[in-house]
Order: C-alpha cells, then sequence, then structure tokens
C-alpha cells in the first residue's frame, strides 16, 4: 500500500498561494512523495485555489473539468483542491463535483499525509476547512524550486475586511510569525544560494510580534548575510509610517520599490470600500515616499466599476493616476464576491461602463509606465540576471533594484549574477539596455 505517490500542483492567485504550494510540496516531500513532472505523471492533482474574483473561480472550474476526464480513464487518480476556493466552496464542491477527493482549506495543510493516508477511494472525500488563530507552519520548510528570488510568508490572514474583498473569509484572522522563525528561514534560503526575498501577508505592515514591528523585521532580516535584495507585498496605505520610509531610503538591502493599493481615488468610494485612507493622504504619502527614496518606483492596484461609483468618482481614480503617475498598476473590474459586504451595495455598475473605464486606466497606465521607464534611459543600473529574455536566447532578462524589467545581450554572466546594464530604450513594460 505505501508505494510512492507522485504529486503535481497547480497554482492559482496570489503570491501567498506560491508559498502555500511550496509549503505542501514540503509537507508532502518530507513524507514518501515524490512530485511529477506533468498532470499525466500524478497520481495525486493539487489544485492551489483562488477566489478574489469570480474569473479566478470560473479558471479552476474548468480546469476541474478537464481533470475529471482524466480520471474517468484513470480512477485511482486523486483531485484535491486547496487554499480559497477550498475554504469559500466547499459545500457547493462536495454537490457539483463530487470527484474532488481532496478539499482543504489553507490553514489545514499540516494534516495532508494524513488525511491522504485515510482516504480509502472514489467518493470517500476528505475535507477539512476550519480556520485557525494560530497556523503559521512554524517548524516547516517550503520545498523552493531554483530561481534567484524567495519567497516567505511572515503572516497570514487579514482583518482589514475591505467591503470587496473575499480574503478575510478565506484566510481568516490576522497571525504573524516570529521573528526567529522568519529569520531562520531567511538564512536557509541564502544558504541555498538565493540572492533576493520578498516577505508576504496581506498587508505586511501590520506585522507584529512580540519583539518587532515591520520595520524590525525588515532590519534583521537584512542583517543576513548572502540577501542582498529585499522586497515585500503588500502594505497597506493606512500603516505605512515614517520608520519604513526611512529605513527604505536609508538601508540598501530594502529596494527602492513599494507596492501601494490605490483600489479607488474618490473619498466616498474609499469610505465604502472601507479602505480607512482618504485620496488626499493616498497622495500625500506617494509624495513624501519619491521624496525620500531616491529612485523609487511605486506600483498599485485598482478597481473600477465598484457598486455606486460615478463618472465623477472614476475621474477622480484619473486624478490620482495623474498625481502620482504610478511606474506600473494591476488594474480589476469589480467582481462581485458571495458574502462580502458590497456584495449587498446596491447601484451595481454596467459590464459595458466597467469595460469602459477599465480601457481608459490601462491606456492612461500605459503611458506613464512609459514615461518612467524613459526617464531611466542612459542610467546604469545593477540588474540581478533571472533567466534567457521571452524574445531570445542569446538575451538575458533580470530586474533593476527598482523592479523594473530589463532585457539586454549576453555576456559572460549566469543567472544570479549581479550585472551592471545601461539602459538605452524603453517600449511596453520592458526596458532595454547593453552590459557595461
Ligand atoms: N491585501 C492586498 C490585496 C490582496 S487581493 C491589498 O490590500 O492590497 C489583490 C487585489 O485584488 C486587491 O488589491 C484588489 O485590487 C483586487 N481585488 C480584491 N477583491 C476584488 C474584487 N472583489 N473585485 C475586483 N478586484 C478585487
Ligand atoms: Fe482584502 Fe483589504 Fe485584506 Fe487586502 S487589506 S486582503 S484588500 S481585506
Ligand atoms: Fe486569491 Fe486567496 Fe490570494 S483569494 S488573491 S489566493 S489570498
Amino acid at each position: 500500500m505505501n508505494q510512492t505517490k507522485k504529486y503535481f500542483i497547480e497554482t492559482y492567485g496570489c503570491q501567498m498561494n506560491v508559498y502555500d504550494s511550496e509549503l505542501v510540496a514540503g509537507i508532502l516531500e518530507k513524507e514518501t512523495y515524490k512530485r511529477a513532472d506533468s498532470v499525466e505523471e500524478a497520481d495525486i492533482i493539487f489544485l492551489n485555489t483562488c477566489s478574489v474574483r469570480e474569473h479566478a473561480e470560473d479558471k479552476v472550474h474548468a480546469r476541474l473539468g478537464v481533470l475529471r476526464e482524466q480520471k474517468e480513464k484513470n480512477p485511482d487518480t486523486i483531485i484535491g483542491v486547496l487554499g480559497c476556493m477550498a475554504q469559500n466552496l466547499r459545500d457547493d464542491l462536495l454537490v457539483r463535483k463530487p470527484y474532488v477527493d481532496v478539499i482543504l482549506g489553507p490553514d489545514s495543510y499540516r494534516r495532508l499525509p494524513e488525511l491522504l493516508s485515510e482516504h480509502s477511494g472514489p467518493m470517500d472525500h476528505v475535507v477539512d476547512t476550519k480556520l485557525s488563530r494560530m497556523e503559521v507552519y512554524e517548524g516547516l520548510f517550503p520545498a523552493r524550486r531554483e530561481g534567484v528570488g524567495a519567497w516567505v510568508s511572515i503572516m497570514r490572514g487579514c482583518d482589514k475586511f475591505c467591503t470587496f474583498c473575499i480574503v478575510p473569509f478565506t484566510r481568516g484572522r490576522e497571525r504573524s510569525r516570529t521573528v526567529e522563525s522568519i529569520v531562520n528561514e531567511v538564512r536557509q534560503i541564502a544558504a541555498d544560494g538565493f540572492k533576493e526575498v520578498t516577505l508576504l501577508g496581506q498587508n505586511v505592515n501590520s506585522f507584529h510580534s512580540e519583539s518587532a514591528l515591520f520595520p524590525e523585521l525588515l532590519q534583521a532580516v537584512s542583517e543576513i548575510q548572502g540577501i542582498e535584495r529585499i522586497r515585500y507585498t503588500s502594505p497597506h496605505p493606512q500603516d505605512f509610517d515614517d520608520a519604513l520610509i526611512e529605513l527604505h531610503a536609508n538601508n540598501p538591502k530594502i529596494c527602492n520599490h513599494i507596492h501601494f493599493p490605490l483600489q479607488a481615488g474618490s473619498d466616498s468610494v474609499l469610505g465604502r470600500m472601507n479602505r480607512t485612507y482618504t485620496k488626499q493622504h493616498f497622495i500625500d504619502m506617494s509624495e513624501k515616499m519619491r521624496h525620500a527614496i531616491p529612485g523609487l518606483a511605486l506600483s498599485t492596484d485598482i478597481i473600477v466599476g465598484f457598486p455606486g461609483e460615478t463618472d465623477k468618482d472614476f475621474q477622480e481614480t484619473l486624478d490620482v493616476m495623474h498625481a502620482v503617475k504610478f511606474d506600473s498598476a494591476f488594474t480589476f473590474k469589480y467582481s462581485a464576491r458571495p458574502g462580502t459586504k458590497a456584495a449587498e451595495f446596491e447601484d451595481s455598475v454596467p459590464e459595458e461602463v466597467k469595460q469602459n473605464r477599465l480601457e481608459r486606466l490601462i491606456d492612461i497606465q500605459r503611458q506613464h509606465t512609459l514615461e518612467r521607464n524613459r526617464q531611466h534611459v542612459g542610467e546604469t543600473h545593477a540588474v540581478l540576471v533571472e533567466k534567457d529574455s521571452k524574445k531570445s536566447v542569446q538575451q538575458h532578462m533580470g530586474r533593476t533594484r527598482n523592479n523594473k524589467i530589463v532585457v539586454f545581450d549576453k555576456g559572460a554572466e549566469q543567472v544570479g549574477d549581479f550585472v551592471n546594464v545601461k539602459i538605452t530604450g524603453a517600449e511596453g513594460v520592458t526596458m532595454f539596455g547593453e552590459l557595461i
């Protein structure tokens, strides 16, 4: 019975899911399970899922339809749904997709080997979606793939309850890991040869352990030898304080890129979103950051078509975009999430209006990205080499400290090296350069 089984994990959603998939891989590989190279080879197929927008869930529903066919050919295949959709849609999955064998929410991964060993065959569902106030997966090490950057989850859950957002319901209450365990994990990451680390949480700047707040944690991580670049995502604009700005300005390992999620520009929409800051606060903070941190790049998230968003409200989002000129932006059409407060709001915005607003926003952002990137032409940047460029094996791609993608003709450098690149041009979201 106990022969080696092969698993495969497909990850959807945010970086926290990427981290969790590595965590699950680590948990399984501590037992007798081995990673399969493809879905076809796997005895157990996991989808680590996202519920943040309807589209994210649709993708997984469609994928499950395909996997069902594979299972019909090979009935011993185990199919598992992990993560936010497992948490959010457990009952629906049990009723409508009975061929899904395993349904585990984000706080239940520790029990996975035990639950798998109890699984006796088709229609014996293994389900655990209990959320925990404590689970931070202390003492477990994720099985990381090679690369130049590693992710580390420093906290789990979210207590902000932005009215549009499902995350507090799928991930549960906010809890931080200890500084000691995070530092230990980053030491291991450095020993494994990674040069860059990204600290993850739904609102990282409310990190608090007994001994430290977020800036102290960053400071501690920056003292680890071998780690050259530290990034984090996402901070919440309300909790972004001067100590953090100062750290960016003074500590060369803390990168000069900040993801600063706006969501909307009008105070009335921000109020109904429960974002707890105003348009003016957001603009003032952005200016303060740009002023204090040399070469800073600011990226953001924006939602259009929140219930009741008028043309005037939308115009205020554009005002903020023009005032801040973000280096890049992730833009979304509002998607009602059953169970959230905003799903009960009236005055939903018609689809064509949402689409039109999204297109205007994307168009403006494209111009701003290009404008910002072109300002770097002529400068020389330290670039951490990540991989071959998409277009040519004769070229490498890497990132600047402020997180911009640079493509350049290869020299003698290897992936994982730092090189100096002179920026010669910019197109789309990419900068081009030459080695010096
Ligand atoms: N904790 C992070 C966001 C996590 S979700 C933060 O506060 O920035 C990532 C992004 O998805 C959000 O920033 C938001 O822009 C978008 N998003 C979340 N819920 C959404 C919804 N119901 N419809 C559309 N976009 C949504
Ligand atoms: Fe969602 Fe708001 Fe929490 Fe971000 S801060 S995860 S948007 S509730
Ligand atoms: Fe999606 Fe869950 Fe992340 S809903 S965005 S995978 S926290």
